[in-house]
């Protein structure tokens, strides 16, 4: 690789912004590192006349993508708009046009990753993509690195920011007496102002975002191609204020999980939901923006990463990370990304576990009615109360098997007038 790296970056957002002002910072410290001057060639946009927070040169900016992505002078493309299109399609230009490429688009990397890595090592490039999952957190790079020669187990992450910093800050309402409703709106502006969130926030809100982040994350940890499509999600619009409060009750944490674990007939089972954590598992004290990853290897045990998943600085870390690497290591490897094996994955379905069920009734009828059917499933009631919502009462269930579970919450919902909210216990 020349001396000089030109590169282009998709996207001048919060990302772009972020790698752009690293790259000035840490200029002495890049060449140090790699020998090298990275030198940005052209800045892709929308609109040109949109105030940024990092200052660029007006020469740089450009709405052509082809001159961005084709422009025989640059070595490396940073995909930093986000989306699947026009971005997937972008990176398969800058691919086929001989191009390195450092994307932070998980999407793109869950939809269609397989093909774009099989692409880059045709064409002799290096496709990199630490920064899709949990931000500054090294965790792909370990997978592939430091962690390679273990046997993962099970992967449990915090993986999106804004979702975690969402549940906070409704915790503290509710520690404060005010309503968590109001503090998940303030949250979610917050977190969209400061960066966290996705264009889209629905995407963090209904786990679209932490499902294609486990995607990427579980098919590095077991080494089979993971389709996004058997990665069960849900997401955290359903949680309320009351469920913060059992949560402190019950001495445990609620969070947006991903988990990913080989099951014992060698299936793969991967899936985002809320969590209900007991304090001592690891990630109970990852909290507000920050994202965190727990793994069970059987070499290193376990070991946990935490630190900012989101925001320009901190993602910005790990686009900048893999410059570095591809700066110093230009060639793909020569053989094919064990990552891309086929493999079986199970449903959810097919896991047992532990359950947190709110009854919520407006009389003891209709209450009695709902806990029948979990007084038959072996479940532990907490005395119910009376709430602003109704008749209220908490039932904790031995482990069950979901799927069947499944069938009886199906018909706990049919019940008329009472209302269910169930939460998985890690
Ligand atoms: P953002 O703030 O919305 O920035 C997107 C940038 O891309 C903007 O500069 C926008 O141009 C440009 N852009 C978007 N579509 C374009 C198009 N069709 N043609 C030309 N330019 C286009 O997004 P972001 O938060 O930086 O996120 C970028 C990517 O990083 C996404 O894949 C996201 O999932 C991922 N990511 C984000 C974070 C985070 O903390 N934000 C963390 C990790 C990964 P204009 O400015 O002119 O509108
Ligand atoms: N919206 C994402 C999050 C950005 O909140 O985690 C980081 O991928």
């Amino acid at each position: 690789m020349r001396k000089v790296v030109r590169l282009s970056i998709l996207g001048a957002g919060t990302v772009g912004g972020g790698v752009l002002t690293l790259l000035r910072e840490n200029a002495d410290l890049l060449n140090a590192q790699t020998g090298k001057r990275f030198t940005v060639r052209h800045v892709l946009v929308r609109d040109l006349s949109k105030p940024r927070a990092v200052a660029i040169e007006p020469k740089r900016l450009t709405t052509d993508p082809q001159r961005a992505v084709c422009d025989p002078t640059v070595d490396i493309v940073l995909e930093l708009m986000g989306g699947l299109e026009p971005a997937r399609s972008l990176i398969r230009d800058a691919l086929q046009a001989g191009k390195h490429v450092i994307t932070a688009n998980k999407l793109v990397m869950a939809v269609s990753g397989d093909e774009l890595i099989r692409l880059a090592q045709q064409r002799g490039v290096r496709l990199l993509y630490e920064a899709s999952v949990a931000g500054s957190l090294p965790i792909l790079n370990a997978l592939q690195g430091a962690l390679a020669g273990n046997r993962i187990s099970r992967v449990v992450g915090i993986v999106n920011s804004t979702t975690n910093f969402i549940l906070r800050e409704m915790e503290r309402a509710v520690e404060a007496g005010e309503p968590a409703e109001t503090a998940y709106a303030a949250a979610l502006s917050k977190a969209q102002e400061l960066g966290y969130a996705e264009a889209d926030p629905s995407s963090d809100v209904e786990g679209y975002d932490a499902q294609y982040k486990t995607a990427i994350l579980a098919r590095l940890a077991f080494l089979q191609y993971v389709p996004l499509e058997s990665v069960y999600r849900e997401g955290i619009t359903h949680l309320s204020g009351r469920d913060l409060i059992w949560a402190k009750r019950l001495n445990m944490g609620l969070k947006l999980l991903s988990i990913s674990e080989r099951l014992p007939d060698g299936r793969l089972c991967a899936r985002v939901h809320p969590t209900l954590i007991p304090r001592e598992c690891p990630l109970y004290v990852v909290r507000g923006a920050f994202s965190g990853v727990w793994l069970q290897g059987n070499g290193f045990q376990e070991m946990s990463f935490h630190g900012f998943g989101a925001g320009a600085r901190a993602t910005a870390s790990a686009v900048v990370g893999d410059l570095i690497e591809i700066a110093r290591h230009p060639k793909p490897p020569k053989y094919e990304d064990p990552s891309l094996r086929p493999g079986e994955t199970a449903p959810i379905e097919t896991l047992c576990m532990r359950y947190y069920l709110r009854l919520v009734a407006p009389d003891e009828t209709v209450l009695r009615a709902l806990r029948e059917e979990l007084i038959l499933l072996g479940a532990e009631f907490h005395p119910s109360e009376t709430t602003e919502q109704g008749l209220e009462q908490v039932a904790l269930t031995p482990p069950l098997n979901e799927g069947a579970f499944q069938t009886t919450f199906a018909r706990l919902r049919t019940q008329k007038h009472g209302t269910v909210q169930v939460i998985r216990i890690l």
